[in-house]
């Protein structure tokens, strides 16, 4: 921007290169000019300019090479504007690998309260302090550019499943003009990229035809949206065995909210090349973490004694260091180290589990992974 930003002109501008497949499994590399992307990437959510109860330099240390943070709850606080004037969101948060941002609508209808939409956008009132704001196509974009956005997400909205096929099919089409309109506002960027989000529901028709729209418009990457939004992981992975194949091959495709470690694995074998969630971060800091054994609920009063690690074949500095009792105890006396230890731990392991896939498709043996991933698996807690 004009104002602020620290960062100069990209040498590296935007680029997705696919270095092997198998089956619909894909790995490869997103280059941008704050860095590489490697492929399958899960991207940790950094809602608010931080990644809760962790410092950048611990989150790149679980081998995060991007990031989330969200358009509504930056316009709201501290604002885009501020942030711009204080050199990008970047500096602001101190990480300076990639960040992409989600463009607000989706964020508006779960959280804000007075929603009103209309063709050209939505008002709504905040969930901090009830003042009015409004977003629309051309504004999302503006607010991505003073964020400095790497990837910048289209505006578009979407119903909570299950919902009528017509209240499905309108919602897709207001979306799919909206796609044009952040197409049209985003301009010409280079080494920035806008990845186009698909909407439909469960319909695969609908589904097809908002594919066909976004590839018309053209974008530098495409998003599977309207998923995780309440229909359960077998009619998600119904949809997922068409919808990214109806998506271009040459570009990244992103599933949006997603998802549990089982929910991503059944993602990628699908042909999903990124993902988000606030799971990792979320449970961590309510005393869930995920292992290759399955949940540990480390509130459980049969971990108060136990002097074994989280997982005895974890890396991280939680299950390196620390016992489950101890783990247990500061759960249990609220203490500020639970939060960060749990959250390190979880995040460590769901960038262990992208990193593994990736090898497993470079090396032609993803099914294989896939069936030893599973093996000794529990459902519930463990
Ligand atoms: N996050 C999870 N699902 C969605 C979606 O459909 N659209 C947007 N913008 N964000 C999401
Ligand atoms: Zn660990």
């Amino acid at each position: 921007s004009a104002s602020g930003s620290d960062y100069e002109h990209p040498m590296t501008r935007f680029s997705f290169s696919l270095n092997a497949t198998d089956g619909k499994a894909r790995t490869g590399v997103i280059s941008t000019p704050r860095g590489e992307i490697r492929t399958p990437a899960f991207m940790p959510v950094g809602t608010a300019a931080t990644v809760k109860a962790m410092m950048p330099e611990s989150v790149a240390a679980t081998g995060a090479d991007i990031l989330l943070g969200n358009t509504y709850h930056l316009m709201l606080r501290p604002t885009a504007e501020r942030i711009d004037a204080l050199g990008g969101l970047h500096r602001f948060m101190n990480w300076d690998k990639p960040i992409l941002t989600d463009s607000g609508g989706f964020q508006v209808m779960s959280l804000a309260s007075l929603r009103k939409l209309t063709e050209d956008g939505v008002t709504f009132k905040s969930h901090i302090d009830g003042s009015k704001h409004m977003l629309s196509p051309e504004r999302s974009m503006e607010i991505q550019r003073l964020l400095g956005s790497d990837i910048v997400m289209c505006f578009d909205e979407c119903p909570a499943l299950p919902a009528d096929r017509r209240r499905i099919e309108e919602s897709m089409r207001l979306s799919m003009r909206w796609a044009q309109r952040s197409r049209d506002a985003f301009g010409d960027r280079p080494g920035y990229a806008l990845f186009g989000i698909q909407q439909g529901g469960l319909e695969e028709d609908l589904r097809a035809e908002s594919a066909a729209e976004l590839t018309k418009i053209g974008f530098e990457g495409y998003a599977i949206g309207g998923l995780a939004v309440g229909e359960g992981q077998e009619a998600m992975f119904g949809c997922l065995d068409y919808a990214p194949d109806q998506l271009p091959q040459d570009k990244p495709r992103y599933l949006m909210g997603v998802g549990k470690p089982d929910d991503i694995v059944g993602a990628v074998k699908r042909g999903v090349d990124m993902m988000d969630c606030v799971l990792p971060s979320r449970s961590g800091r309510t005393g869930q973490a995920f292992t290759r054994h399955g949940v540990v609920n480390i509130k459980n009063a049969r971990h108060a004694d136990d002097p074994r690690p989280l997982d005895e074949d974890c890396t991280c500095p939680a299950c390196r260091n620390y016992s489950r009792a101890y783990l247990h105890h500061v759960y249990r006396a609220q203490e500020m180290i639970s939060g960060m230890l749990l959250t390190w731990h979880n995040l460590h392991y769901y960038q262990e589990i992208m990193a593994s896939m990736r090898g497993a498709i470079a090396e032609g043996r993803f099914d294989a992974w896939e069936a030893e991933f599973h093996a000794g698996r529990a459902e519930g807690d463990i």
